[in-house]
């Protein structure tokens, strides 16, 4: 006998009612978000540029206004419409570019969000946003620029050179090419330190790389060099000794972390921290969790951390962490070794606990002092 049409129906039924008891089931909501991006594309840091160095381009706008309506996409039900903001903080480095990006991030954010302006009664649906940003000597969080004696000591024996050595080996032609071409002999020289060569090396990369992704024409030298995609790769080859030792971790992207989690710990989390910040940033909080990341963070990438408690015991919290390297690329969960299915607030406290500075100040001491 064929099942009849109010049979199947009430088959239909009863596996939506399994679908909905299951997703009730699993009970948990989401109860804090915070975002780690890089700013948007930038004018190459040595550049013939009229609008200048390092500055955000109008392409790197709109990078962070996608990067901000994605998330408004992603989170619209969570942040609603009435979105209080004294639960929102954007917090940025002390640079142009980070800031513009945390403004039209913010924009992006709260596009359309809100139906109305409170203010302005001509139609304008705005609302100013406070961005928030940290000095450069205080900054331990987003560019790690506040002095920190037994980091710079601990960096200084792996450090660039060993890198810089690795790549003159293995790209011999690159080197004789670029010595060749630009009558630069650095490259070459014993006394350079690493990080000084690679830097060389990079500012033409920048250059290139940007030339390239805004359809500009390529000097001789550009287009000759271009043929190597080390010169590229350079940046990502030696940032990772920046994170390379647990100790490392800990002093450069151990604050933001703990900034992170001092939030998801609070008895009222903020809902959404966004943090406008740098590719090293990333790299850091990357490395931290176990990644190394095949390329820099791309202009626009950003970590989304997510914090759920369940229903039933919320003092049950677990949280989810996700990147996206650059625009329109697809967000990936990065699940944390050691940390299982689910990622418990405290189970992941204690597997980070070696990189959670506790008294950063005391922790950057030279030990000898
Ligand atoms: C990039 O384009 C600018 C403007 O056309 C040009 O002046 C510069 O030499 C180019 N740089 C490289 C490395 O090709």
């Amino acid at each position: 006998m064929k099942p009849s049409l109010a049979t199947k129906a009430f088959i239909c039924y009863l596996i939506s009612q399994l679908c909905v008891f299951s997703v009730k089931g699993s009970g948990s909501s989401l109860k804090s978000v915070q975002i780690v991006f890089r700013h948007g594309e930038r004018t190459p840091r040595i550049s013939y540029e009229s609008s200048g160095e390092s500055k955000l381009t109008n392409k790197g706008k709109k990078e962070i206004l996608e990067l901000g309506q994605y998330v408004q996409k992603r989170y619209r039900n969570f942040l609603k419409s009435d979105v209080d903001r004294r639960s929102v903080n954007f917090i940025s480095s002390d640079m142009d570019r980070t800031l513009e990006s945390a403004s039209v991030f913010a924009y992006g954010l709260f596009q359309n969000l809100n139906e109305k302006s409170s203010w302005n009664d001509e139609g304008l649906q705005y609302e100013p946003t406070p961005i928030q940003s940290i000095p450069e000597h205080i900054d331990r969080y987003l560019q790690s620029t506040e002095p920190c004696p037994r980091y710079t000591e601990q960096l200084f024996p792996a450090s660039t050179t060993e890198c810089m050595e690795d790549i003159a080996r293995e790209n011999p032609e690159m080197i004789n090419e670029f010595t060749k071409l630009t009558g630069n002999n650095v490259l070459l020289d014993p006394t350079t330190s690493g990080a000084a060569k690679a830097d060389v090396i990079a500012v033409i990369g920048d250059q290139i790389r940007y030339n390239i992704s805004n359809n500009l024409p390529l000097s001789d030298v550009g287009h000759k060099l271009s043929r190597f995609p080390i010169i590229f790769d350079i940046s990502t080859k030696c940032q990772v000794y920046l994170f390379e030792s647990v100790e490392l971790q800990k002093l450069y992207s151990g604050p933001l972390l703990k900034s992170i989690l001092d939030n998801f710990q609070a008895e009222k989390p903020k809902k959404l921290v966004a943090f406008s910040a740098h590719d090293r940033t990333l790299f850091g909080q990357l490395m931290i969790l176990g990644l190394v990341p095949p390329e820099i963070p791309r202009t626009g990438s950003a970590m989304i951390y997510e914090l759920y408690a369940s229903d039933r015991r919320p003092s049950q919290r677990f949280l989810k962490i996700y990147y996206r390297n650059g625009k329109g690329l697809e967000l990936k969960e990065i699940k944390v070794p050691g940390c299982g299915e689910r990622c418990y607030l405290e189970h992941f406290l204690k597997i980070m606990q070696n990189v959670i500075p506790v008294n950063f100040v005391k922790e950057c001491l030279l030990l000898d002092n």
